[in-house]
């Protein structure tokens, strides 16, 4: 659904960020990409939704194509982009305001802009919050503003930009709730993230390395057979337990629930 093609992409001549990068990602996808710091993941991520366009290669969303102006617009609506730092995501006034201000970007009938902004708002547990500024409310709060805005648009996919990073734990697990309650209805989810446990709940994970891929696969198999340590990312706990404790039953973000069955089984 999602298609990059030899994609090659650089800022400054000579310095390729992105280089010959080809992978589909197809709908209903829960996909995780990491890599150290500067590897290309936001670059990437850019390039997904059209904000940055091939030097080389394509970039294509079913039949749009990123290098087409005249499906730019589209592209923008059906691919979701979230910010790593809420502070960059608001631009209006009010939360009404910023779910308002995207719906009537892609022109969406009068009538029908009160329900969406309502249910985006529910999504995200925010209901009470319609007239709320952003001075009032919490980093995790406009980081879930800043995904109902996106929901209201009704996209296929949506890129969680470490969407998670300037969060405390409690606001990290609402967003990832909210990340994988979109994923069980059907919306495609792609999550950057340098938290390797949240990594887990991906069935397939990208590593990022100088611009290249270096992994395509499920997060188990990649800790099993990469180094982590080689590009700066670390072993979750359930990862550490599972390898040090041997345990035969399969890997989950969850090491209680892991312990349970491994127990349970023997
Ligand atoms: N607008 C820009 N102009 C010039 N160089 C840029 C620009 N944005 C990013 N770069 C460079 O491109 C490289 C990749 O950056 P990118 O933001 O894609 O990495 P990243 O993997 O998202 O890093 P991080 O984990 O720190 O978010 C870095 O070397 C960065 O300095
Ligand atoms: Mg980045």
């Amino acid at each position: 659904m999602l298609t990059f093609e030899h994609v090659s992409f650089y800022y400054r001549k000579g310095q390729l960020i992105v280089d010959d990068v080809s992978f589909t990602i197809e709908a209903g996808e829960y996909v995780a990409l990491v890599g150290p710091n500067g590897s290309g993941k936001s670059t990437i991520a850019k390039l997904m939704n059209g904000l940055l366009l091939p030097k080389k290669g394509s970039v294509s969303f079913k039949d749009l194509m990123t290098s087409n102006p005249g499906d730019l617009a589209m592209i923008h609506e059906q691919i979701g982009y979230i910010f790593q730092n809420p502070e960059d995501q608001f631009i209006t006034t009010t939360v009404m305001d910023e779910i308002l201000f995207g719906l009537e970007n892609i022109r969406v009938p009068r009538e029908e802009i009160c329900m969406r902004i309502e249910h985006a708002l529910q999504a995200v547990q925010m209901e009470g919050y319609a007239g709320a500024m952003p001075h009032e409310l919490s980093g995790g709060q406009k980081q879930r503003v800043a995904i109902a805005a996106i929901l209201a648009m009704r996209p296929q996919i949506i890129i969680f930009d470490e969407a998670t990073s300037m969060l405390d734990p409690e606001g990290r697990e609402q967003v990832m709730k909210n990340m994988k309650e979109l994923h069980r209805q059907g919306m495609t989810i792609i999550h950057i993230t340098h938290h390797m446990d949240e990594v887990l709940f991906a069935k397939r994970l990208l590593l990022l390395h100088e611009g290249r891929i270096k992994f395509d696969g499920e997060p188990a198999t990649f800790f099993e057979t990469v180094n982590v340590t080689d590009y700066q990312l670390d072993k979750p706990f359930s990862v550490r337990l599972h390898q040090n404790l041997h345990l035969n039953t399969p890997l989950t973000a969850d090491w209680k629930e892991m312990i349970r069955s491994e127990w349970n089984a023997n």
